[in-house]
C-alpha cells in the first residue's frame, strides 16, 4: 500500500491543478503585479489580492515558500514542548492558508481551524485548496479586518504569517493584542532587516503581555543585535514551481526561503540552550558556529574532531537548529 502523501505534496499538487486552470500569461502577469505591490509603500488600505487571478498566482508562487517558513519555526517550537500539540488554532492574515497547511504538517490529528482574512477572493481559494487536506475539512474561512476592532476567541494556537509587513504600526500592535488571547502566537515575517525588526517589535509586545518566548530565542530578554548592524533570520529550502520558473527563469530546482520568527507561550517550553543563528562554516576537522545564547550574547564555537561525537553532531547540525542538540545536553 502506498503511504499517504504529506501535507507538503499534497500541497504542492493541489496549486499545480490550481494554476494549470490559469492561462499561463495571465499568472505571470499577475505575480508581476504582485511582486511590484509587495515592493511599494505597505501598508494598503485595500486588499492587494483583488481576484482569483491575483490570489491563484499569489498561491502558485508563494505559498509553497510560506508554507516552509511557517512548518521550521513550528518545528523549531514544537521541540521546545515536547508531547504538546495545538487542539484549537487561529490563523490572522491567513489568505489562503499556507500556516494551516503547515500546522497540519507538523502535528498529527484535527482541530478546529479559523483563518480570518479581509480579503474573500483569498479566503475562497483558500478553503478551495484545503478541500485537499483532510486536517481541514471543516475549517472556518471568515472575513475580518484587522485593526482595532480585532478580538480572538481563546485558542490553543495563533499563527500570523508574513501580514506585519502589510499593517501601519497600530494595526500591527492591535493584531499582537488581540493574539494574546492564544496560549501559543507564531509570527513569521520575511528575513529582511525590516521582517526582523517588527518581529522584535511583536515580540517585545508578547513578552509584556506575560508570554515567554520559546524559539528561536534561547531566552526572553532582550535580543543582542544592535538594532541596524545585523538581523537574526533563517532559511526553508523550497521547490521551484514551474510558475517560479516562469516567472524568474534559470534551472535551479530550489529556493532558499529567508525568513524570520517568534514563537512564544504561556505554555512551560524548554527553549534550545544556544540557537544556530548563521549557516555553520565546515572547514578541515572543525565546524564554526555561530550561535546565539542564553546569556543574551551572540558567540562563535569552534567545535573540532578532538570533541568526539559532538564533532560528527555539529557537521549535521544546520543554521536554525538547537545546539547542543536535545539528546546531547549535559
Ligand atoms: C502576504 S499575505 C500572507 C498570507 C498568508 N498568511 C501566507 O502566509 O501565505 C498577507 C495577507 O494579509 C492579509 N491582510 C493584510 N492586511 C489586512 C488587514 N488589515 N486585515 C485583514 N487581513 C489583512 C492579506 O489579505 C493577505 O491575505
Amino acid at each position: 500500500m502506498n503511504a499517504p502523501a504529506s501535507p507538503a505534496d499534497t500541497l504542492r499538487t493541489t496549486l499545480a491543478d490550481v494554476l494549470a486552470g490559469l492561462p499561463p500569461t495571465q499568472a505571470a502577469g499577475a505575480v508581476d503585479r504582485l511582486i511590484a505591490a509587495y515592493r511599494g509603500a505597505t501598508p494598503t488600505d485595500v486588499p492587494i489580492l483583488r481576484d482569483r487571478a491575483d490570489v491563484a498566482a499569489y498561491a502558485a508562487y508563494r505559498m509553497p515558500a510560506t508554507f516552509e517558513a511557517v512548518r521550521s519555526a513550528l518545528a523549531a517550537f514544537a521541540d521546545a514542548v515536547p508531547g504538546w500539540a495545538p487542539g484549537s488554532h487561529v490563523d490572522l492574515g491567513g489568505g489562503t492558508g499556507a500556516a494551516t497547511w503547515a500546522v497540519t504538517a507538523t502535528w498529527e490529528g484535527t482541530r478546529p481551524v479559523t483563518v480570518l482574512d479581509w480579503a474573500e477572493p483569498a479566503l475562497a481559494l483558500g478553503r478551495e485548496i484545503a478541500a485537499a487536506n483532510p486536517a481541514l475539512a471543516d475549517a472556518r474561512w471568515q472575513r475580518a479586518r484587522i485593526g482595532s476592532g480585532l478580538t480572538v476567541d481563546h485558542t490553543d494556537l495563533v499563527t500570523v504569517s508574513y501580514v506585519l509587513n502589510e499593517l501601519s504600526e497600530a494595526d500591527r500592535a492591535a493584531l499582537v493584542d488581540a493574539a494574546t488571547a492564544a496560549q501559543t502566537v507564531v509570527i513569521v515575517e520575511a528575513g529582511t532587516p525590516a521582517g526582523y525588526a517588527r518581529v522584535i517589535e511583536a515580540r517585545d509586545r508578547l513578552i509584556r503581555a506575560g508570554f515567554r518566548v520559546a524559539a528561536p530565542c534561547p531566552h526572553s530578554t532582550a535580543c543582542p543585535i544592535q538594532p541596524g548592524t545585523d538581523w537574526c533570520h533563517f532559511s526553508a529550502r523550497v521547490g521551484r514551481s514551474s510558475l517560479h520558473r516562469q516567472v524568474k527563469g534559470g534551472s535551479l530546482a530550489y529556493e532558499d526561503e529567508k525568513f524570520a520568527y517568534v514563537a512564544a507561550t504561556r505554555l512551560p517550553a524548554e527553549p534550545a540552550a544556544a540557537r544556530v543563528i548563521r549557516r555553520p562554516q565546515i572547514r578541515k576537522g572543525q565546524v564554526l558556529l555561530d550561535l546565539c545564547e542564553v546569556d543574551e550574547r551572540l558567540h562563535r564555537t569552534t567545535v573540532t574532531k578532538r570533541h568526539g561525537d559532538l564533532y560528527k553532531a555539529a557537521r549535521d547540525t544546520d543554521w536554525g537548529d538547537a545546539w547542543p542538540p536535545r539528546d546531547r545536553m549535559p
